[in-house]
């Protein structure tokens, strides 16, 4: 890739940013795709003075990631409708006509989540259980609303899964009552099962057979215990890099007016990860 006077910013902001798998596969998609296009990763100082630097400096996208996806919405112009019920943003889309830019902050973490479902079942009419109550299942679990699925919230603490199950305007299932639930999907949005903890599961896994469909959105490891234990059961499974890879995918259609070579941007992602075949 040569990097000229006409090459396109883009990049992500995030705060550590380092181990962060996005620049490896954006990068892979301009290379495939021929775009003069450069994706790097950037730790501002400073998110307001960091921001006014992308909309001088001509960025053309930026994604958001952690601690930055609530407080970013403060300074944009724009917030798409989903973003603003999620309450995050992970994608900046800046738009320049002469002098003047329009930044517009929208969250491709939810398509990201309803296509990597989607995949193995159509969420419209289904019930789906979303285990947790933090950032990523706000997106997952309005996204799924948005997709017209019924939605039962799970979560440790108590009042936080209350407070999610009531904006999702859906049930709350305390973890007492959870063997009583049968759904066409279970979704792990919380981080149980991540290494170097890979032991813990966030669910009796004597449970999986009453589920279908079993999606995790831990990538690292690629198999979870809980995809591991569900497979065992006969479920049907979603691994947790296929969210990332496809909230990615959205990113990139939204910013190049491209589509996302998938298979190129899904390797990119196994590669960094250092796992060298599916
Ligand atoms: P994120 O933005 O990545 O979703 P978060 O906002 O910290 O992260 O939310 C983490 C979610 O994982 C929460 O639902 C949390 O449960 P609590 O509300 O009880 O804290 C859940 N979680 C994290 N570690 C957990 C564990 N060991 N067992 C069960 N749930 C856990």
């Amino acid at each position: 890739m040569t990097i000229d006077g006409h090459t396109r910013l883009f990049g992500i902001l995030g705060d550590p940013v380092e181990h962060s798998l996005s620049p490896a596969m954006h990068n892979a998609a301009f290379a495939h795709l021929g775009v003069n296009g450069v994706y790097v990763p950037m730790r501002p100082a400073d998110l307001a003075d960091g921001y006014r630097g992308l909309r001088s400096l001509g960025f053309v996208g930026v994604s958001v990631t952690v601690p930055f996806k609530v407080a970013i919405m403060d300074h944009l112009d724009a917030v798409d409708p989903v973003a603003r019920k999620i309450g995050a943003v992970n994608t900046l889309l800046f738009e320049r006509s002469g002098t003047a830019v329009r930044c517009t902050g929208s969250n491709t973490d939810w398509l990201g989540a309803n296509r990597a479902l989607a995949e193995v079942l159509d969420p419209a009419g289904r019930t789906v259980l979303v285990i947790g109550a933090g950032g990523a299942a706000r997106a997952v679990g309005f996204g799924l609303v948005e997709a017209g699925a019924r939605v039962l919230v799970t979560n440790r603490t108590e009042a936080k899964g209350r407070d999610l199950a009531a904006q999702l305007d859906c049930p709350f299932i305390p973890a007492a009552e959870l063997a009583q639930v049968r759904a066409d999907a279970l979704i792990n949005t919380t981080s149980v099962g991540m290494a170097p903890r890979t032991d813990s599961l966030p669910i009796d896994p004597n449970l999986l057979t009453h589920f279908s469909v079993v999606m995790d959105i831990v990538y690292a490891p690629l198999e979870t215990r809980l995809l591991r234990e569900a497979a065992a059961r006969g479920c049907r499974t979603v691994d947790g890099l296929k969210m990332l890879q496809y909230q990615g995918a959205a990113q990139f259609s939204l910013w190049t007016g491209r589509e996302a070579p998938d298979a190129v941007m899904r390797q990119a992602l196994l590669t960094a990860l250092g796992i060298n075949h599916l």
